[in-house]
């Protein structure tokens, strides 16, 4: 039996990723904001880890419900540093084509009716958000990719939609203007809220089709069947990461409050 230490690495994923850990136990973690669905805790390469299923064991709650905070505060309140995500996407620039991996770089936010703060007063804060996602957690996510030989586009702008309906065509067009690469409802306000608790935080996307308008007609049914072709490629990125990840961090993103607060 081996003892159980601080969970420093999170994965935050789709359905069907526990298999990933070795000798998980569901552990579940009370925050001010409610109940996060059980969180399972095992081991990826002799490291502990875990893993969070966004939308919950049963895939029940959609994109737009999600108790971010509550998910998000929980990890942190397990002492998880660094937080690795999945995240399915639509391709709307036309050189990403279903099936391939991305590790998106910058966000624009479509969302609408999101809580995407823990800063919601009387202590304000404004968190820097010139580099989204954590930079190291970023390289050692493509080099995992790479060594697994998946193709992978090492930088994406990825919008986030409110959901859960999938985008008209014209949206998409309008997107792709403004230069976003790919489309998803999950990235906002998860990235922001990892950065405001000081938490490196890095997407996998998997591109499952087309956005609107750039193929016949979008299917949830699309979205899970290429997941599940893609399984074992995205464990076999996920563990290669948890591998390589260094022990000590080397980012900015452990310092992400200094500066950042107006009133405390
Ligand atoms: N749009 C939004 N979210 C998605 C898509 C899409 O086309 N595909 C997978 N998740």
């Amino acid at each position: 039996m081996r003892q159980r230490r601080e969970v420093k690495i999170a994965i935050i994923g789709g359905t069907g990723l526990e298999e990933l850990l070795e000798a998980p136990e569901r552990v579940r973690v009370g925050t001010p904001y409610g109940l996060p669905p059980e969180i399972a805790i095992g081991y990826v390469a002799g490291k502990q880890v875990a893993m969070l299923p966004r939308h919950g064991w049963e895939h029940e709650a959609p994109p737009h419900k999600l108790n971010y905070r509550a998910n998000i505060w929980a990890l942190k309140a397990l002492g998880v540093e660094r937080v690795i995500a999945t995240n399915a996407t639509g391709a709307i620039n036309p050189s990403f084509k279903p099936g391939e991996l991305a590790v998106p770089h910058d966000i624009m936010d479509f969302t609408k009716g999101r809580p995407t703060t823990f800063y919601d007063g009387p202590e304000v804060i404004h968190i820097d958000v010139t580099e989204p996602f954590c930079p190291e957690l970023r390289a050692v996510l493509i080099r995992a990719a790479r060594s697994r030989g998946a193709v992978v586009h090492e930088k994406a702008v990825v919008a986030c939609t409110e959901g859960p309906r999938f985008e008209t065509p014209a949206e998409i067009r309008a997107m792709r203007m403004l230069g976003c690469d790919l489309v998803g409802m999950t990235i906002v306000p998860e990235a922001f809220l990892a950065r405001e608790l000081e938490m490196c935080y890095a997407s996998l996307c998997f591109i499952s089709n087309m956005a609107a308008g750039m193929q016949d007609r979008l299917t949830a049914d699309e979205v899970i069947e290429v997941a599940s072709r893609l399984q074992d490629i995205i464990k076999g990125v996920l563990i290669e990461a948890v591998r390589e990840v260094p022990e000590e961090r080397n980012c900015p993103c452990a310092r992400a409050l200094e500066g950042a607060r107006v009133r405390k």
